[in-house]
């Protein structure tokens, strides 16, 4: 398995739209195994294959302490939403910054899984919000395009910080 690179903000490559995934081959078993080994590296809970420059519409989360439930999500939609939360978001494309984020509490979604089966299931709390932060990504949306002009601006100045301390 290969440790892929996670594209960090401002990188514009975040702002493609991923496709639909067509054919359920080895090589789209390849991507969600490679992923979810990026994913547990990093640390996180979620990933879009966005975030590792891969433009197909391929999720994968753990959202579980142990690192045991792993959820792969391919063509993902919501289907429905109902409630409202606020909570804490991170991302592992904008390192170091968590605000604060307005989204549905609950809700369902239909994907299919690493054979082509199509699935429904419903999610509340931290998993809801995971699989909206998520599926965000695959449309080329991020976390803080909900933040205000002045609070983007900070983001933007705070990675260009943190990109050149790492390149020391
Ligand atoms: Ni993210």
């Amino acid at each position: 398995m290969t440790i892929l690179d996670i594209l960090h903000f401002p990188d514009i490559r975040l702002r493609t739209q991923a496709k639909p995934v067509k054919q359920f081959d080895n090589g789209i078993k390849t991507i969600v195994a490679d992923m979810f080994e990026t994913m547990y590296k990093a640390p996180g809970i979620g990933l879009a294959a966005t975030q590792v420059n891969i433009h197909q519409q391929i999720v994968v989360i753990d959202i579980s302490k142990e690192k045991n439930q792993p959820l792969c999500l391919i063509n993902p939609k919501i289907t429905e939403k109902e409630g409202l939360e606020i909570s804490e978001e991170g991302c592992l494309s904008v390192p170091e910054y968590y605000a604060e984020i307005k989204r549905a509490e609950r809700i369902t979604f239909t994907a299919m899984d690493q054979n082509g089966q199509r699935f429904e299931k419903e999610a509340d709390e931290l998993l809801a919000v995971c699989i909206q932060h998520e599926l965000d990504h695959l449309k080329g949306k991020l976390f803080i395009d909900y933040l205000s002009p002045l609070k983007q601006q900070r983001v933007r100045n705070k990675m260009k910080k943190l990109a050149k301390k790492s390149k020391k």
